[in-house]
């Protein structure tokens, strides 16, 4: 087995300090020539992850990128997944999530479970998100994400680049921390970069089918993200570890079930 390649928190916090006031080029290429090909772009099919990946593709073109397929995706982000293939050759390889452990979840409580309750929804972001992107990066040394700082309260203090504590102390690159909304614009204008066709029809953020809706003007940029919650963090789990709000018992019986099952 390949040894993973890790980086100390010491060396960690200097190259977050030399990068701050760096372009995101200079972040994409130092990770590129470190971690190439054992580091992935995630890409959710939204404008970030365009703009990274249309810089890596300018360094590397052998860039690679991965898609957490929940099977709820919207059909404009599959579109743009051809898109990518056919402009830039780069095939963005699917996780799926575990097929026995959705059956069990979606036969017990219902396809549209996230409606529920809170609970529920975490729930299902687990399965069908959370555990396939324990999976994506579990063979590699570092990741790619398009978050930025402004988007969220819980995203106010993310560094360029960080250590991953909760995936093995793998990298975690956020080259787009101190980007604004419009300076991803700009560069996708400017750049001619593909994007996500719901973009035209109002959404400003974009997650699954069903807990993504388009918002209003004025309105927050993730506002239409899981709308019909209150006071509730607008996060998967897959970016920082959130109140499970107790559906630990029920995800323990859905994985004993799944485990158990003999198809
Ligand atoms: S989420 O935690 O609320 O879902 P968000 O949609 O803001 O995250 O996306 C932030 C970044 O997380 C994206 O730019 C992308 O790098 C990564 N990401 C989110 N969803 C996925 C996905 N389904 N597949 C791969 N990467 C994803
Ligand atoms: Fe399920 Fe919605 Fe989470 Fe997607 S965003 S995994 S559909 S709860």
């Amino acid at each position: 087995m390949t040894e993973r390649k890790t980086l100390d928190e010491l060396e960690v916090n200097e190259l977050a300090m030399e990068f701050e006031d760096k372009e995101a080029q200079d972040v994409i290429k130092w990770a590129l020539d470190e971690f190439h090909p054992r580091i992935y772009i995630a890409w959710s099919g939204q404008a970030e992850d365009m703009v990274i990946l249309d810089i890596a593709h300018k360094i590397n073109p052998e860039v690679r990128a991965f898609a957490l397929d929940t099977g709820r995706m919207h059909n404009e982000t599959y579109e743009l997944i051809e898109k990518v293939r056919e402009k830039y050759g780069t095939k963005i390889e699917i996780f799926f999530p575990n097929q026995r452990e959705v059956e069990e979840m979606v036969n017990e409580y219902g396809v549209n479970l996230m409606y529920r309750d809170v609970a529920y929804r975490h729930l299902c972001c687990e399965i069908r998100k959370v555990r396939p992107l324990i999976r994506a990066l579990s063979k590699i040394d570092g990741w790619f994400t398009g978050m930025r700082r402004e988007q969220w309260a819980s995203r106010q203090n993310i560094r360029k680049i960080e250590i991953d504590h909760d995936h093995g102390q793998i990298v975690k690159i956020n080259p787009l921390a101190d980007w604004s909304h419009e300076d991803v614009w700009n560069y996708i204008r400017e750049n001619d970069v593909p994007y996500n066709e719901l973009y035209d029809k109002g959404f400003t953020s974009i997650g699954c089918a069903p807990c993504t809706r388009p918002v209003k003007p004025g309105e927050d940029p993730r506002a239409g993200r899981w709308w019909w919650e209150v006071n509730a963090p607008k996060e998967c789990g897959i970016h920082c570890s959130i109140e499970t709000g107790g559906f630990e018992k029920i995800m323990d019986s859905i994985l004993q079930r799944a485990e158990a099952r003999r198809d």
